[in-house]
């Protein structure tokens, strides 16, 4: 009820009466009155004027499907969105749902997250109202060898999103989104399959958008970074949102379409700062100094070793690091 209140004001630049309001709900207007306090406490800036009504004055920076979409062209995805003030993890979330039959395109959003999670079991870190964690459901009709490439997928539409806002982002193989030689997004893919059928595929992105870069804990500060902390300003998370959300499913649907990323792929090496790289590749605590070469068709690294050898890294079981630090 609330969001219906809120649409209708957000799609009136007059004052709409409270007598209105209640016509159009079949609700008092004590009723319709709580509503809008309770909508003024989420952030929404309303002015009540007696005999007027109530007319939206602006909306805060909050990741509901009425903010969104304004932004989104897409199809399928985040046709529908579903809100969290706050949550453990939406990836988490997200399975529960796909488990009970959430049907492909439905998307997760968390103003923050108590329990984020990161790859290779590590924490992710998600403040209030600054990060934003999303996670979108899929259901593509692919054979499951081909998902490791839908984390690409991700990380192109991630990269595109941010340049068109003016963020000078690139992709660190296999889907880390750097912005000066620091992390700003990690991706977090997750899936449940047969041997030849996939049942759903889960995608967290995790971005760190308005974060102030003294509010990073204490053990990534040194290389994890924000758009804030980098361009001295704050970006709409919303507009943000929409755009990565319309890139993705461009890329996903050709993806699709046969299993092969190869539209996505090329973004991520156009936009990847690791190659022509010398890299460490870090697997079981062990770095090895490699330079990396390309991106092959199955999305896979392809890296020189020092005896000049040439090899694929499979992601999923590595880290990957700059000589000098992050990248
Ligand atoms: C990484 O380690 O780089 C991946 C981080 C992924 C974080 C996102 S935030 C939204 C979604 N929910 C989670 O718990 N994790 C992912």
């Amino acid at each position: 009820m609330k969001n219906k209140i809120l649409s209708l004001l957000k799609n009136s630049d007059e004052f709409i009466s409270g007598q209105k309001l209640s016509e159009e709900f079949g609700m008092s207007r004590a009723a319709i009155w709580k509503y809008i306090n309770a909508l003024k406490e989420e952030g929404y800036n309303i002015e009540s004027v007696s005999r007027k009504g109530y007319r939206l004055i602006s909306s805060p920076d909050l990741l509901k499907y009425e903010e969104i979409k304004p932004f989104l062209n897409t199809e399928v995805i985040a046709r529908k969105i579903v809100h969290f003030d706050t949550i453990g993890s939406t990836n988490t979330e997200a399975k529960i749902l796909a488990e009970k039959g959430e049907p492909e395109g439905t998307v997760l959003l968390s103003e923050e997250q108590t329990s984020g999670r990161g790859r290779l079991g590590r924490s992710w870190s998600s403040p209030k109202y600054t990060a934003i964690s999303m996670s979108i459901i899929l259901r593509p009709d692919i054979s499951p060898i081909h998902v490791a490439k839908v984390t690409q997928v991700g990380a192109a539409a991630v990269a595109l999103a941010c340049n068109e806002m003016g963020i000078d982002a690139y992709i660190k193989w296999p889907n880390d989104i750097i912005l000066n030689n620091r992390k700003v997004c990690g991706i977090l893919t997750e899936m449940s399959a047969e041997l030849n059928k996939i049942n759903y595929v889960v995608m967290g992105i995790g971005i760190n958008v308005n974060i102030e870069a003294e509010d990073f804990p204490d053990e990534i500060k040194p290389i994890a970074t924000s758009f804030k902390g980098e361009y001295n300003k704050k970006f709409s998370r919303q507009e943000l949102c929409g755009r990565i959300l319309n890139h993705f499913e461009k890329l996903y649907n050709s993806f699709c379409e046969d299993g092969n990323a190869s539209d996505a792929l090329e973004v991520c090496r156009e936009k990847s700062i690791v190659l022509g790289r010398e890299i460490n590749i870090i697997q079981n605590n062990t770095a090895t100094r490699v330079k990396a070469l390309d991106i092959d068709s199955e999305g896979e690294l392809i890296v020189e070793y020092a005896d000049g050898k040439a090899n694929k890294v499979i992601s999923g079981e590595v880290s990957i690091r700059g000589i000098n630090g992050y990248i």
